[in-house]
């Protein structure tokens, strides 16, 4: 173990030479892991391009900018395209290699991708600047990792394998250093220990680097969260044990479920053999800048609750994951179910195997759990992600998985043994089929529409208007809504309540309603505010009229509410003049879960199942997106598709009517 020196004061030069420094490498994640952990990843690029040249001059080892989540908000929220932000990164920082998180296989999305757009992507992710990849993968499984590292090493960039750190019965040092060698085998350059949830205790760090050290000769970096309060801590133990490098943010972007403060760090380590020699006026110009955005970017729930989390000790999720639950129950109107959820959630990891929870699997199980819950019944609702997980299309699970949770879920289906990328085609000649080739305008381009079909179509479609034209960004919207709530909540105090229609409305509602029936509408919605009118006609309003019909539909969950009362237009003449519209009866198969209602599988795919089809029942009938994942909603029991009630890609309330069918 190092010993402990005193700082070598310039003074004592002379005398005395200083004692020999062991040179610490820092990696700053200010620019992904620290924004996305505290911002909800809502970092432009525009914020990023004012200070990437003092942040250059610092002198890290590394600057992480790029991942999953930076990739996909970009295109979702901030209409960006994430290549071009690495390629003008890249352009004004010159000295410090830039560094991104593959998920292995998974890419930057939440499946496996076959290894021909895995190809391609790390080509380009090289070409447009990236020079560090650190390939994870959520299972540990390195199996899903060696063709990823075989392809970095190919397009010559940095290859820095990944131990997912995780407590449990079967994640023990041994396997650990297992799962090391078998990435060196596979021709890794460094190894990151990724402790994504903030629970690598000091002594548990100071016996996992150890025990890499002694077995293997791979540098050795450390990635921690702050979530628990342990991450300095197990920094200065996993340095002193022989981790050569660590990942830190600056102070304005460190902390609560962030990384370590670098400027923490260098104050411990000074006193230290160990040098990390960074400029400290550059340090201090970037704290200065990251200072002033924070307030401009930070919504009031992006901000962690605690500073310190001691919990997470207990449950072991990821912070990030503890703030998405809360939004998803929140969406589904059971937020008073979360304690049931942390219950639930050690439970599913255990039936699935114990796997790390990372991206994606961290959604995976956190899903099932609430879905557990919501349901009432465990694994009575499955998504499609849950499924694959179960017939082994993400990998190999760190234990079996539980044999009887497996037949129910699968049935008697076999379970996939091989490297799961081995069953997919390639995927690139045909991945943009279906998609109007004037949007596409880059190689790169068809990569974010392989990643992120949905957002990327969103982005291209936005791209391709003229810039007058062009809607505010989603996070633009955000942004107005955030400070008009500021103010209104200020203003609240002193203003009445105000009505949801002004008098003067009244007229124009009446002519609207006229509008609905003449256009034969199902629902129109007129919104102000956070406040919505629906006014249904139509296949809604006559369902209403032969509603004692409907049979009630299970899905696991509650049979659905009464469908709205029918729209009643005042006006004599509206209700002699118009037709009526046509009369649709039957019952309906109802959302189990709020999300966004699909017919396909993604732009370009055939619906799920089409009006007039007669299906069987448990034949799939479309597709609720919920909590990221993908449902399919099955017929409950033989049945026609009589008529769909929700468009696809609009979004959908929890028990809300779908499809009316009929009983065959
Ligand atoms: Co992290």
């Amino acid at each position: 173990m190092p010993r402990k020196t005193t700082r070598v004061k310039p003074a004592e030069k002379a005398s005395s030479p200083p004692a020999p420094r062991i040179p610490l490498r820092i990696t700053d994640t200010t620019l992904r892991d620290a924004h996305q952990s505290l911002w909800a990843t809502r970092m432009r690029s525009e914020d990023i391009l004012k200070i990437i040249d003092v942040i250059d001059n610092v002198g890290f080892y590394s600057l992480e900018v790029w991942g999953g989540a930076t990739f996909d908000v970009a295109l979702r929220f901030l209409r960006e395209d994430p290549w071009e932000r690495l390629r003008s990164a890249k352009a004004k920082a010159k000295k410090t290699p830039l560094q991104m998180l593959l998920r292995g296989q998974n890419i930057l999305g939440y499946k496996n991708y076959p290894d021909d757009v895995l190809d391609h992507f790390v080509a380009l992710a090289v070409t447009n600047g990236i020079d560090i990849f650190r390939i994870f993968d959520a299972l540990n499984d390195t199996r899903n990792l060696e063709y990823a590292i075989k392809a970095v090493k190919r397009y010559g960039g940095h290859a820095q394998g990944t131990i997912c750190y995780t407590v449990s019965p079967v994640h023990t040092v041994e396997e650990f250093v297992r799962i090391a060698k078998e990435q060196i085998a596979m021709g890794i350059d460094s190894l990151c220990i990724k402790d994504m949830a903030g629970i690598l205790s000091p002594i548990a760090a100071e016996r996992l680097v150890s025990a890499l050290v002694r077995e293997t000769k791979i540098p050795i970096q450390l990635h921690s969260h702050m979530t628990s309060g342990m991450a300095v801590a197990s920094y200065v133990e996993g340095v002193r044990a022989g981790a050569g490098a660590i990942d830190c943010a600056i102070s304005p972007m460190a902390g609560f479920s962030s990384q370590p403060p670098v400027e923490t760090m260098l104050a411990i380590f000074e006193e230290t053999t160990y040098n990390a020699s960074l400029d400290m006026e550059a340090i201090k110009a970037m704290r200065r800048y990251f200072q002033e955005l924070a307030p401009k970017r930070r919504l009031s729930h992006h901000q962690p609750d605690n500073i310190i989390d001691p919990e997470v000790l207990l449950h072991h999720i990821p912070g990030g994951m503890i703030s998405n639950l809360r939004s998803q129950l929140a969406q589904q109107d059971a937020l008073d179910k979360l304690d049931e959820v942390f219950e639930e959630l050690p439970r599913v990891r255990a039936d699935l195997g114990y796997p790390p929870l990372v991206t994606p699997t961290s959604q995976l199980i956190g899903i099932q759990a609430v879905m557990n819950v919501l349901a009432g019944e465990r694994y009575e609702m499955v998504s499609q992600e849950i499924k694959d997980y179960v017939r082994g299309l993400y990998g190999r699970p760190p234990a079996p998985i539980n044999p009887e949770v497996r037949r129910k879920i699968l049935g008697d289906e076999k379970v996939i043994e091989t490297r799961p990328a081995d069953s997919l085609p390639p995927m690139l000649p045909t991945a943009t089929q279906g998609v109007d080739p004037a949007l596409i305008k880059s190689e790169e381009d068809i990569l974010s529409y392989c990643l992120f079909p949905e957002p990327a179509l969103e982005y291209f479609k936005w791209r391709s208007l003229p810039p007058e034209k062009r809607p505010p960004s989603p996070a633009d919207v955000e942004l107005q809504k955030e400070r008009k709530n500021a103010q209104s909540e200020a203003a609240a105090a002193t203003s009445a309540p105000r009505p949801f229609l002004a008098p003067s409305d009244y007229a124009a509602l009446h002519e609207l309603v006229g509008k609905v029936r003449e256009l034969n509408l199902t629902e129109l919605t007129i919104r102000r505010d956070d406040l919505a009118l629906v006014l249904r006609a139509d296949g809604m309003a006559t369902h209403k009229e032969t509603s004692s019909a409907a049979a009630p539909v299970k899905q696991g969950t509650p049979a659905a509410p009464p469908p709205p009362a029918p729209v009643a237009p005042k006006t004599a003449e509206a209700d002699t003049t118009k037709p009526a519209a046509p009369e649709i009866s039957g019952p309906t198969i109802n959302a189990p879960l709020s999300g966004n209602f699909y017919r396909s599988s993604g732009p370009g795919k055939p619906p799920v199942a089409k009006e007039g089809d007669t299906l069987k029942a448990d034949d799939p009938v479309c597709i609720v997106e919920a909590m990221k994942l993908f449902n399919t909603i099955k017929a409950p029991f033989p049945c026609r598709i009589v008529k769909f009630l929700v468009e696809h890609g609009q979004p959908v309330k929890k028990d809300a009517p779908l499809v009316v069918v009929e009983k065959v």
